[in-house]
Parts: C-alpha cells; structure tokens; sequence
C-alpha cells in the first residue's frame, strides 16, 4: 500500500478518516496496528544530538509514535490544531480548566456539568484563586450578563451530565469571544462524529475516551483538542504536569476509533429504537433524549448536531425508592455501573437536587440513565419490561 498523499488525504470521507489516519506502514513495519510504544528513556545516538533537542522522541513523558498516532488522528476528525492526551475524561477537564485560568479569574460553568467537574471547579480551583459561577444550561446568550471584568473561561457540555441539557454553544461562544473569553466543551456525549466542537466556536474540547473511543469498558483515557489560540498554551500546561496517557490505553483507543463510527452509529439506531419504545410505556412519565421532537433543546440539537449517542434518561412515574431497586436489582442484561459508551448496556438512577445550585432540578419522578449498547434490542426491552412488572408490583 502506498502511503497516503496530502492531496488523497484531503478528499477522504469520515469513515475513511477513522480506518486511515494515523497509520504509518513504515512505523509499525508493515503491521497494520503499530504497538503501544513503552518507555522512560529515549537513546540519542551522539551528543550533538542529545544538546540540540531536535530528536523526534526525547523522553516517554513527551510522547511516543503510538500517542503522535492518536493525537494526528483525533486533531484531523476534531477539525482541531492539536490535541493532548492525558490519563483520564477528568483530568481533560481538569488541564483544560488549569489552562484557561489563574488565581483571581472567574469561571463559568454549566449547572448541567458532569458532577467530578463541579468537584474540581468547588475544591482544586477555589484552592487555587478561582470563582465559579453555576449557569443556567438554557442561557444561550444571555451568558453576556453573568460575565464580570476577570471572567476568563466558561465551561460548557452538552446534552448536559444525566439530565441531557443541551446548550446553545454558538451563542454562548459569540458572547465568550466578544469579551475575550475562553469556551472550553465536554464533548463526550457527541464525540467529534456527531458534533464539531471547533466549527461551533469551542476554543478548548474535552472527550473523555473512556467512553466511545474505547467502546469496550476496560480502559480510562482524556484527550483535548485545541483551536490554534490555545493549543501552545495548552500542550505547556500538560507538558509541566508530566501527565501522560497509558501506552496500552493509547494503543486501545486507536484500536477503538478504527471501529467507532461503526459503533457509534448502531449505538445510536438502538438508543432511539428503545427511546421510542420506552416513550410508549405506562410507567414512564417522559423520556429524555436530544433526537426525539419533545425534548427541550430538539431544536438546537438538529441544527448544531448530526447524530446522537447511545445514552439517554427517563423520568419514571412517581415510586417509592423500594420500587425502583426492586426494578434495577433484578435486572439481567442492563448492568448497573458508572461510565458508558462500552458495547454493553448500562442503567443507573441519579438524582441532580443535591448538586445544582443555578436551576431547580424536578423531573417529577425518579429518574434513570441508560447507555445502549450493542445487543438484541428485543432482549433488552424484555428485560426492561420484566423490571417495569417488578416496579409495579412493589409500588
Ligand atoms: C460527560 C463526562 N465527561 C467526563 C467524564 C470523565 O471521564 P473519565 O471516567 O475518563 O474520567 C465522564 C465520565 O463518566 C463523563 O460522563
């Protein structure tokens, strides 16, 4: 096969993207995965070289082929400049927020966060000299008036952590911009498949690899992407933290993105197929999911957005906590654990009362999130059903 020429590789498709970018025949000797580089020392042939600083690889801490080979794809589907890799989703987020922001800023930050985010912004932050403001996930651009003289970031995610929120990014970005302001994004629900975080104004994307990217449950992995204005900025902060990804996860998530749009994809087809059934049932009073026409924020999903992922939640008709673990505990297909994008199905109940502090979080009944994953979608709404006739029957 010959090697790939800029000229080819500008006219290739996504999908294509996914299966070509980051391969290097030569790298990887002819094998059509390269390994997971493992490393502390680098060897420099001479000392010349060793004072010049100009060897590609110098030290496992700043990089190895298998990370250049991730980062080169990740930044090319992100539309991004450059792209970091670091250990987990959280600690994404974390040297995201660290690059925007030093001691005296202020932050903004969705109500609708993934909560260790919020964790991160109250605790290490406010250590540091930082002040969060909570918003409203719906502000659009009325964040204008939320923002103070030292406002230096505003951190955003959408559909929001359980409760599915969506943001008008846009907007929220334009009025970022016209006050100097960073945007920084969790994009993990989307993933750059399904939204462009950079085209939308976004200075800074987050994607917990965890997630999608892995598609399989069994590794931990962050990446952020960064427009050309922050990318230097940002590389500086997580070179002088010396946080690098795991090899072997590196190595797994290139693995994953080869079959992500795949994934992502039939995630999506069951998602909506279960969506859609569960809208039908009598124990469930509303169901939250950005592609179906009654969820608030539709809109903006079909303007900005061109799928959606595999987790959604519902709101279930009022029940006793006794009732709901009667339903979830009994359950033999749905898992019950955090996290999601993996090739199996997941629920957990969550409740958002106890954490949001901008808006007021009453869903009207218990609520569940759900992650879909890959298996028979008849196999799993009949385990759903055998848990709604357990709900009943202990309410
Ligand atoms: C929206 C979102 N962002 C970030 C993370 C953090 O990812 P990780 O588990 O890799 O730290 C999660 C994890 O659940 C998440 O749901």
């Amino acid at each position: 096969m010959k090697k790939l020429t800029n000229e080819t590789r500008k006219t290739l498709r996504g999908r294509t993207r996914l299966v070509h970018l980051g391969r290097d025949s030569e790298t990887s000797q002819g094998f059509v995965n390269l390994p997971p580089f493992r490393g502390s020392t680098v060897l420099y042939p001479d000392v010349a070289t060793l004072l010049s600083r100009n060897q590609r690889y110098t030290y496992g801490t700043h990089g190895t082929p298998t990370t250049d080979a991730l980062k080169e794809a990740w930044t090319d589907i992100s539309g991004a400049a450059g792209t970091v890799l670091v250990p987990s989703g959280l600690a994404a987020i974390a040297v995201a927020l660290m690059t925007a922001l030093s001691a005296g800023d202020h932050l903004l930050m969705t109500d609708a966060a993934y909560r260790p985010a919020r964790n991160f912004a109250d605790v290490s932050l406010k250590r540091m000299g930082v002040e969060t403001t909570y918003h409203d996930p719906a502000i659009g651009a009325g964040i204008a008036e939320l923002m103070r003289p030292n406002t230096r970031a505003i951190f955003t995610e959408a559909p929001g952590s359980q409760s599915l929120d969506m943001q008008d990014v846009p907007a929220i970005a334009a009025a970022a911009h016209a006050h100097g302001v960073c945007v920084i994004m969790d994009n993990t629900w989307a993933t750059p498949l399904f939204f462009s975080p950079h085209a939308h104004g976004v200075d800074m994307a987050v994607e917990a690899g965890t997630k999608y990217l892995s598609g399989h449950s069994d590794m931990l992995l962050g990446l952020v992407t960064a427009n050309v204005e922050w990318l230097k900025r940002l590389e500086k902060c997580v070179d002088l933290l010396a946080i690098p990804a795991g090899p072997e996860d590196v190595f797994l998530a290139l693995r994953g993105l080869r079959t992500m749009d795949l994934r992502l994809r039939e995630a999506e087809r069951q998602a909506l197929g279960l969506a859609r059934w569960l809208q039908s049932r009598p124990e469930v009073l509303r169901v939250i999911h950005p592609a179906l026409p009654d969820y608030f924020g539709h809109e903006i999903w079909k303007r900005d957005f061109t799928g959606s992922s595999g987790l959604f939640s519902i709101v279930l008709k009022p029940a006793s906590d006794a009732a709901v673990a009667a339903m979830l505990d009994g359950l033999e297909l749905f898992g019950m654990g955090y996290s999601w994008g993996g090739f199996e199905s997941l629920i957990i109940p969550f409740d958002c009362t106890s954490y949001r502090t901008a808006t007021r979080w009453a869903p009207g009944g218990p609520t569940l999130r759900l992650t879909i994953g890959l298996e028979d979608i008849e196999d799993l709404k009949e385990d759903l059903a055998r848990g709604f006739a357990r709900l009943v029957a202990a309410s």
